[in-house]
């Protein structure tokens, strides 16, 4: 299996230093190692060639969203969010990419210990060249999985947390096995809920339709940057509501979103054709919107992005 990023020597921050990556060391007695105890993000940086600089997307939501997976899981972040973002561009900038590329961010517990451990969380930023996902161009199938999106009662999907990857995993290598690109998950009430690592949206006579937050899902950042741009950029309705399974088959087009996948089409599930089994032409419209506005040409969100 080809493994992610160029630089095998790649620059991390570690325990309150930047490092080489091939000398970063974690504990093997961590109750991280052992039980995935983490909460993490995973942030995009895109080169912006013309001012030879990167800009990271919605840099401060992601790091939100971390404080509020770290309240959810109990684990105390070492630093401040000011401090997390300072230290993440500086790691960022030692690597000196001129390629887009994905940041990890993991807060996670270093002493030895086990899964109720209250320790503080130790910080790990690294980052990897990332380009364009598999199906970004020509759309992925998708299966319904046999496995059930875990929920808020036993996992919560909500928490950004390297436990809830398991459920991915199975899901997905699943549906590898049988020779789909993706899954797509129900929730334990029989709802459409998402991929096993990004959001979904599907279009159903003009109307934009994807379950809401409550669906047993990461409260993606990409989803909510999709949801506000096709409304105010693009005079799309928007509705968040549960979706049956089959609702898919017969709408018109069906995509999937994240900070990594970004937005690809989905042209079949569970082998029935979407739509005329290309991308679509609302998909193509969005994205093409949002491409403009991660890399910071769109004044109104100029915001989301950190240049550095
Ligand atoms: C399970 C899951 N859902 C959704 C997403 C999309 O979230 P975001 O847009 O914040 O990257 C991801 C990716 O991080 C994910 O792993």
């Amino acid at each position: 299996m080809k493994s992610l990023g160029s630089k095998k020597n790649n620059l991390v921050w570690l325990a309150g230093k930047i490092i080489s990556s091939q000398e970063a060391k974690i504990s093997i007695l961590s109750p991280t190692c052992q039980y995935g105890l983490n909460v993490f993000e995973v942030i995009r940086c895109y080169l912006d060639k013309k001012n030879d600089q990167l800009l990271a997307f919605r840099l401060r939501d992601h790091l939100l969203r971390l404080f509020r997976s770290a309240k959810i899981m109990r684990i105390k972040p070492k630093y401040t969010i000011n401090e997390i973002q300072s230290i993440f561009i500086k790691t960022v900038a030692a690597n000196k990419y001129k390629e887009d590329i994905t940041v990890r961010i993991v807060l996670f517990i270093n002493e030895s210990g086990s899964w109720n451990s209250e320790y503080k969380g130790e910080l790990l930023i690294s980052p990897i060249s990332r380009g364009r996902t598999h199906g970004f161009k020509t759309g992925i199938s998708c299966c319904i999985s046999s496995w059930e999106r875990i929920n808020d009662k036993c996992l919560p999907p909500r928490i950004k947390t390297g436990a809830n990857y398991i459920n991915g995993r199975m899901a997905q290598l699943e549906a590898i096995n049988n020779k789909y690109d993706s899954a797509l998950f129900l929730n334990n009430k029989g709802n459409l809920s998402e991929a096993p690592g990004s959001c979904i949206f599907i279009v159903k006579e003009n109307k934009l339709i994807t379950p809401p937050i409550t669906a047993s899902i990461l409260e993606s950042v990409t989803r909510d940057s999709i949801i506000k741009i096709s409304q105010e950029e693009l005079g799309i309705s928007i509705v968040e509501r549960d979706i049956d399974r089959t609702e898919l088959y017969p709408c018109d087009e069906v995509f999937l979103c994240g900070t990594t996948m970004e937005i690809v089409p989905v042209i079949s599930v569970d082998r029935i054709r979407i739509g005329n089994g290309k991308i679509g032409p609302i998909t193509k419209t969005i994205r093409q919107k949002y491409f403009n506005v991660i890399k910071g040409k769109i004044n109104k969100y100029k915001g989301w992005v950190t240049a550095f």
